[in-house]
């Protein structure tokens, strides 16, 4: 199963791609995490996103669709993959058509996941990371049992740069001019799955689950 998680900064698409690998069994392909690997690592790739990412700006487009079209063509993406933040501007939808109708493949669904601006602040602001396991976790709506360790390893939990207010409002602006559009993009083509991303984790889990099994 080819899938795509869309939707706009905060909206939980990481924090349900995890469940979704765990249902599954396919690799979620999240192009923020390859990049922020490759901006602590201070790869060339690293230096030059993170410029970008600081800002709260996209990564040109040529960058980014390199780097997907090289991680698709690795055998754990056999059986299917989860895109979370790549397609993010309709020349990188573009690009992954071609990418995929060359690999005698095609996206299945697509699922957007809404949420409105005010939560989505809230709940970026208050967003915690595990250096360690890369589980999400919330100060507020999903607090670490012990302060900045991590509930499920044990790891130090830390705050992403571009998770500061002033970044997150560039975010979702860039979000509204340039990656909004995809939800049309992909409701032509008939793949647009639309789930109302506010309430429980677990609930929101089964509504996509439903949206995309039928
Ligand atoms: P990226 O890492 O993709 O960030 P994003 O799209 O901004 O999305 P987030 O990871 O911030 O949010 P999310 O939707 O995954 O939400 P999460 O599950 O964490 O991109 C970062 C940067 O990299 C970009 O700005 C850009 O510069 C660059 N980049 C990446 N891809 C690119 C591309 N394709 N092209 C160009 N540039 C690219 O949840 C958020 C919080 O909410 C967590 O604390 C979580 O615990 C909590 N939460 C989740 N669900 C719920 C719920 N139902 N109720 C309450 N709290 C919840």
């Amino acid at each position: 199963m080819d899938l795509i998680l869309l939707g706009p900064p905060g909206s939980g698409k990481g924090t349900q791609a995890q469940k979704m690998v765990e249902r599954y069994r396919i690799p979620q392909i999240s192009t923020g995490d390859i990049l922020r690997t490759a901006v602590k690592e201070k790869t060339p790739l690293g230096v030059e996103a993170k410029q970008y990412m600081d800002q709260g700006a996209l990564v040109p487009d040529k960058v980014v669709v390199g780097i997907v079209r090289d991680r698709l063509k690795s055998a754990d993406c056999n059986g299917g993959f989860i895109l979370d933040g790549f397609p993010r501007t309709v020349p990188q939808a573009e690009a992954l058509e071609s990418t995929l109708k060359d690999m005698k493949r095609g996206i299945d669904h697509v699922v957007s996941i809404e949420v409105d601006n005010e939560q989505l602040i809230r709940r970026l602001t208050g967003r915690r990371t595990c250096r360690d396991c890369g589980a999400m976790s919330h100060l507020t709506f999903d607090p670490p049992k012990k302060e900045g360790i991590c509930n499920k390893c044990g790891g130090e939990l830390y705050q992403r740069d571009d998770d500061k207010e002033g970044t997150i409002r560039a975010r979702l602006q860039v979000y509204e001019k340039q990656t909004a559009p995809l939800i049309a993009y992909y409701r032509k083509r008939g793949l647009l799955r639309t789930i109302d991303g506010v309430g429980d984790i677990e609930k929101i889990f089964r509504e996509i689950v439903e949206a995309i099994e039928g």
